[in-house]
């Protein structure tokens, strides 16, 4: 009876899950749409490709809560066990069985760090060029290409937001190699390589999302002010940033701690079950952050770039996804873990 009745829960809870994503996804939709009928840029590459990594992801999401509720045997087919294998990393491929020829796609997932190094690099090169116009060619070429906005004869004017953007990116990506270099205790855990070459493009990616906004403003012969000018917008995007970098950067603190000792020292490789600050509202604070840390860089490139939006949605799937997997996982692992938390973000999913 109690057995069912818990059925009975998880059901009501993974209907409102989609019925939240559905809604989520329906206003999105519909403001993109209405967003879309004024800005001259929608049909970009750059907006195209967030558009689609953020479907892939919401698709994800669903394909994996639709086959919590489908039959048991399902999840020994081929098809099946290829998608788990694909979505999930570390503690939660734990969960399912893995074929043996599955293991030749595997990489260490300590080797994280590699993809805020690239960013470090890369986006601290991007600012350089940023602060020296003009761009050189090549990289002119490609945002042109990305924008949809040929910009060889343009002159462009270095705008505060797109500067600030790059700089925020650059300080988060900084400490994210220091957290993962001497703060977080990696066990043996992996990831698929397609999620490793993934990561490697992302900030790439990314960085070039930033200059992408100076294009289309300049696409549209309208140059932002200069730089002394600095709106509320900017300031409030800050404010958000450091709030959520704080956040994660505790997170990622107390999850260490669940390994070492008071000197510091490794005592354990397991996973245990975290509790406190951020864990006591949802099972991966650290991921809620890393939304606001998204959201902070919308609001300073002026809250209006229909790129960056894009760019949030397609955090909050590529997290929910992640942090619905984890939420799965302590809940299977702890039969006294909170049932009250949610997976992703306080009260809502
Ligand atoms: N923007 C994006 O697209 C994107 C994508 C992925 C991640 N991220 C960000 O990158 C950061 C790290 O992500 P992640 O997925 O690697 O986080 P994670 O799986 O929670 O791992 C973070 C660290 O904590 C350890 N850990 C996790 N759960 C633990 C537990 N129950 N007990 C003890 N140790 C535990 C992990 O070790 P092991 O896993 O080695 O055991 C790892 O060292 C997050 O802030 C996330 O938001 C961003």
């Amino acid at each position: 009876m109690l057995h069912k009745n818990n059925e009975a829960v998880v059901s009501m809870s993974s209907l409102y899950t989609l019925y939240t994503l559905f809604t989520i996804s329906s206003l999105y939709t519909l403001w993109a749409v209405v967003s879309m009928s004024a800005s001259s840029n929608y049909y970009s590459v750059v907006n195209a490709v967030w558009s689609c990594l953020a479907a892939c992801f919401l698709l994800a999401f669903c394909v994996h809560k639709i086959s919590l509720h489908l039959p048991k045997r399902l999840e020994r087919s081929r098809v099946y066990l290829l998608f788990e294998d694909l979505i999930r990393y570390g503690k939660t491929k734990q969960q399912i069985k893995r074929d043996s020829w599955l293991h030749v796609f595997d990489v260490p997932k300590r080797w994280f760090w590699h993809f805020y190094a690239v960013s470090v690099v890369w986006n601290g090169a991007l600012i350089a060029m940023h602060v020296n116009h003009p761009y050189p060619v090549w990289l002119t070429d490609i945002l042109g290409f990305l924008t949809g906005v040929p910009l060889r004869t343009i002159s462009q004017v270095p705008q505060v937001s797109t500067l600030l953007v790059l700089l925020l990116l650059w300080l988060h990506s900084v400490r994210r190699l220091l957290e993962c270099l001497c703060v977080s205790v990696f066990s043996d855990g992996v990831i698929h390589v397609v999620q490793y070459v993934f990561g490697m493009g992302y900030y790439v990616i990314l960085g070039l999302t930033a200059l992408c906004s100076d294009h289309q403003g300049a696409g549209q012969g309208a140059p932002e002010a200069p730089l002394q000018k600095l709106g509320w917008l900017h300031v409030g995007g800050i404010v958000v940033f450091i709030g959520a970098s704080l956040l994660q950067h505790c997170s990622l603190v107390q999850l260490a701690r669940l390994r070492t000792g008071r000197s510091g020292t490794v005592k354990t490789l397991a996973h245990r079950m975290p509790s406190g600050g951020g864990f006591e509202f949802v099972s991966c604070p650290h991921y809620f952050a890393e939304l606001l840390v998204y959201v902070s860089l919308s609001l300073v490139s002026g809250g209006l770039s229909l790129t960056w939006w894009l760019v949030v949605l397609y955090v909050v799937f590529n997290q929910a996804l992640a942090a619905q997997l984890c939420h799965e996982f302590y809940m299977s692992k702890f039969k006294s873990y909170p049932r009250q938390r949610s997976a992703f973000i306080p009260f809502v999913l």
